[in-house]
């Protein structure tokens, strides 16, 4: 009998979805392999393929203890295709399917649909690893890069799994989705990745923290309410990927929440009292908080950008055809249909920004973004309650979100951090107050040397509490001269 739980590592791709008697898709899936490991060698960490490094690997679903932790030189990582287990009975939760069986093979009018989500969902996994294939040279510690390479043979995996969805389900158009997805290239010119924030550059390390936070946490809300979705099988990869997805935005949080707390000691330690005393600040090889909220609403921003525009019909197509829900769609109470509910979304009416009652099915891209903001304000709290534990007297703010945008209701107006309306010559004026100036990434890129000795730490970020793995603080995490 086909065991869903345990991972069999008998085939070349580890697989908990009975590759070995399903001949055909392991044969395509072994096909696109090779393309796949020299996409990881030309495009994933530069400089550490041969490092050894200590990785966990999945080697079942069950979210008691689905992983174990050994070192592995990455090209040898073994990406695998995970699905959490199938529910019996499961149902379509939402639209007009409401109530039918859960599809466990693709719907022929949805078909199209379905393939686009995928497509799209896959194309920002090997992206990322593109955007951070520079930053192990300038890691601030081996545990950091650990990290990092964590999150990037992970965001392969997640690649994998896209891939298993069309290998398995879209027959030859599958394929041909399958092979583009490694053609593509973040900030390519002639063939970028699909969306915006996966095209732009990740130059440092607090950038990585940021982006971490703020752009997996977008995947998280995508996966989230793809993990909605009828089709079952995309249901069930995206739970699992979901389990993987928490670390990511924990060395998000944790990045920045260390870089602050590291900024506040050597403040307090110099007795320096005024947060916005850059210079003097800076003078001690920490990142001034101001430089750090300017990063926050830059990533900010970007991902907003990301849940589309606000009033979209393909968003409440894909509810409609049951293929795309919203976050934590079966615990909301309503009726799941929303044929006339409405739903609040801020526009630019007459120069103005004022909210307006929408039909809650076009708004649905707004309400996935409302429920991200939430999410993403806790964690700026947490990060506040460190600041304040330190006595320091700074609060960092997420940006309103017409800030800084260029899709949607405000992509042609310039709005400050506040949600003021200003003129583009106030706005030329402004612009380095509320993000990155290239004299802000200079210095931050002046900080960034590596620190390749168990146990140390860069001048500007704090030690981790707990290793990962429980493992002692001096642990050697990479393994560089293997
Ligand atoms: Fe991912
Ligand atoms: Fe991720």
């Amino acid at each position: 009998m086909l065991d869903t739980v345990n991972v069999d590592y008998s085939t070349q791709i580890p697989n908990n979805v009975g590759l070995v008697e399903d001949r055909t898709v392991l044969r395509a899936l072994e096909g696109w392999h090779p393309g796949y490991i020299d996409w990881w060698k030309d495009m994933g960490p530069t400089g550490f393929q041969e490092a050894l490094v200590y990785l966990r690997t999945a080697v079942s679903v069950d979210p008691k203890g689905w992983a174990k932790f050994g070192y592995v030189k990455m090209p040898e990582y073994r990406w695998g295709v995970l699905l959490a287990p199938q529910e019996e009975g499961r149902k379509v939760n939402f639209g007009k399917h409401k109530g039918e069986p859960a599809w466990q093979d693709v719907p022929g009018e949805y078909r199209a649909m379905l393939r686009r989500l995928i497509v799209i969902q896959g194309d920002t996994e090997p992206a990322s690893v593109e955007q951070q294939r520079h930053l192990g040279a300038t890691a601030p510690s081996l545990y950091d890069m650990r990290n990092l390479f964590q999150v990037n043979v992970e965001e392969g995996r997640h690649l994998w799994a896209m891939v298993y969805l069309l290998h398995k389900y879209f027959g030859r158009d599958g394929r041909e989705e399958a092979d583009e997805l490694l053609r593509r290239r973040s900030g390519d010119a002639d063939s970028p990745r699909m969306l915006g924030a996966f095209n732009e550059k990740t130059p440092d390390w607090l950038s990585f923290f940021m982006f971490t936070f703020f752009t997996d946490r977008d995947g998280k809300m995508q996966l989230e309410s793809l993990a909605q979705s009828g089709f079952d099988p995309l249901s069930r990869t995206c739970r699992f990927m979901l389990t993987e997805e928490a670390h990511h935005m924990f060395v998000g949080e944790t990045g920045v929440g260390r870089t602050i707390q590291r900024t506040c000691e050597a403040m307090k330690a110099a007795g320096i009292d005024d947060p916005n005393d850059i210079a003097k600040v800076r003078a001690l090889g920490v990142i001034d908080l101001p430089t750090v909220q300017k990063k926050l609403n830059l990533h900010y921003s970007l991902t907003l950008d990301l849940f589309g525009a606000e009033i979209s019909t393909n968003s409440a197509n894909f509810f409609n055809a049951g293929l795309k829900g919203r976050f934590q769609e079966t615990k909301i109470d309503d009726d799941h249909e929303l044929t006339n509910a409405a739903y609040p979304v801020l526009k630019l009416v007459n120069g103005q920004i004022v909210k307006v009652d929408e039909p809650a099915l076009t708004a649905l891209n707004m309400r996935l973004r409302d429920d991200y903001s939430e999410d993403c304000a806790r964690g700026v709290e947490r990060w506040n309650k460190i600041i304040e534990k330190e006595g320091v007297k700074f609060r960092l703010e997420l940006p309103h979100v017409a800030f800084n945008r260029k899709i949607g209701e405000f992509r042609d107006v310039e709005i400050t951090p506040k949600g003021v309306i200003v003129s583009p010559a106030e706005w030329t004026k402004m612009r380095d107050q509320y993000l990155p100036s290239a004299a802000d990434g200079a210095f931050i890129e002046s900080l960034m040397k590596p620190v390749l000795e168990p146990g140390k730490y860069a001048s500007w970020i704090a030690a981790p509490k707990v290793g990962i793995d429980n493992k002692p603080g001096d642990f050697e995490y990479v393994q560089i001269a293997a």
